[in-house]
């Protein structure tokens, strides 16, 4: 039986150094250890045994026991060492090779003379609302005093969706649907896109930006108007530019006017830029037409307000000295990362 023993622990110790997986020394550990292994198996039978032999096979079959056990405990640490070896090559990382470029995005030449004037804007206390680009007639024309069949309609021919819905012509819808929702004191501006059905070149784009402003209050008067946008004007162009006002006619104010500032070029002399004038036009302006106000549900005998509208892409295309309205709209990378 001792014989027996030795040669089993010779073929486990061979066994095991030739392993090369856990699951493999596991299937040799079941094999002489296990319940039902070779071991047992000899163990089993040493009752047949004399009281004399006994104790010395018992003593040996326990060192075959601890020799196996320890030689597998030392394979398994082997496997191990092994395969994080295996790993650790595999996964090595080559630090002097380039690395993945990560693009930083700009912000569009259109976003940053937004960002800009709603700075300013809100330095004076407007708050900022934006609102739907498919709008409906009612708001786009009705409720800012153009009936259906006005001749100022046709200056803003528009796509139609249906009969009664439209892209909007103008950012001005956004003064009706304010009032509707808020009471006086109201100062908000809403810059937005908006869409003519004209035939794009250099100066034209079927679609283009304005930002819309209205202020209403008890009081209100056209020295606000004239302050505001004075003040507006400087912030924008520098302390040196002077504004000019000139009557003119929307359907929504009364009275109406255009306001110029000095020309960027010569500063008011007159040049090619302004055509001789000395001043470029820059926005829209007039008193809220009392029956805005009244189709708002704000009583035009104790509220007053005015409103502006400014068109952005000719702010943009002087300020960056950009010559044709379309690339602004053709996304053409090239162009954009001048920025
Ligand atoms: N919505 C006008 C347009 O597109 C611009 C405008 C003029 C807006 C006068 C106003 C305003 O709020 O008071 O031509």
């Amino acid at each position: 039986m001792k014989q027996q023993l030795e040669q089993m622990l010779k073929r486990a110790l061979e066994e095991i150094s030739g392993a090369d997986s856990n699951e493999y020394l596991e299937n040799i550990r079941v094999k002489y250890l296990g319940k039902k292994g070779e071991l047992t198996a000899v163990l089993r039978t040493m009752g047949s045994l004399s009281a004399e032999e006994r104790p010395v096979i018992g003593q040996i079959a326990n060192e075959v026991r601890e020799k196996v056990g320890a030689a597998l405990d030392g394979a398994r640490a082997l496997i191990q060492r092994h395969e994080a070896d295996r790993r650790i090559a595999s996964e090595t990382i080559d630090v002097t090779l380039p690395g993945v470029r990560t693009e930083f995005g700009k912000t569009h030449p259109l976003t940053t003379v937004i960002n800009e004037l709603c700075d300013i804007f809100s330095g004076m206390g407007f708050a900022i609302h934006e609102g739907p680009e498919v709008e409906y007639d009612y708001y786009n024309f009705e409720a800012l005093n153009v009936p259906k069949d006005h001749p100022a309609r046709d200056t803003q021919d528009t796509f139609y969706i249906s009969d009664n819905i439209v892209l909007r012509t103008q950012t001005s819808p956004m003064q009706v649907r304010v009032m509707e929702k808020q009471k006086p004191p109201i100062r908000m501006i809403a810059p937005g896109r908006v869409y003519r059905s004209d035939a794009a070149d250099a100066t034209h784009s079927p679609v283009f930006h304005q930002l819309e402003g209205l202020v209403v209050d008890k009081g209100v008067t056209m020295a606000d108007l004239k302050g505001t946008l004075e003040f507006f004007a400087k912030a924008l162009f520098g302390d040196d530019v002077s504004v000019r006002f000139r009557p003119h006619h929307f359907p929504f104010t009364e009275p109406s006017a255009e306001m110029d500032v000095t020309c960027f070029k010569c500063h008011g002399k007159g040049c090619p830029l302004c055509k001789g004038e000395g001043y470029i036009e820059l926005l829209g302006c007039g008193m809220v037409h009392p029956r805005v106000l009244a189709g708002c549900g704000i009583d035009p005998e104790i509220y007053s307000g005015f409103a502006l509208g400014i068109g952005l892409e000719r702010i943009v295309m002087r300020r960056f000295m950009i010559d044709d309205i379309r690339l602004l709209v053709e996304n053409d990378m090239r162009f954009l990362r001048q920025f």
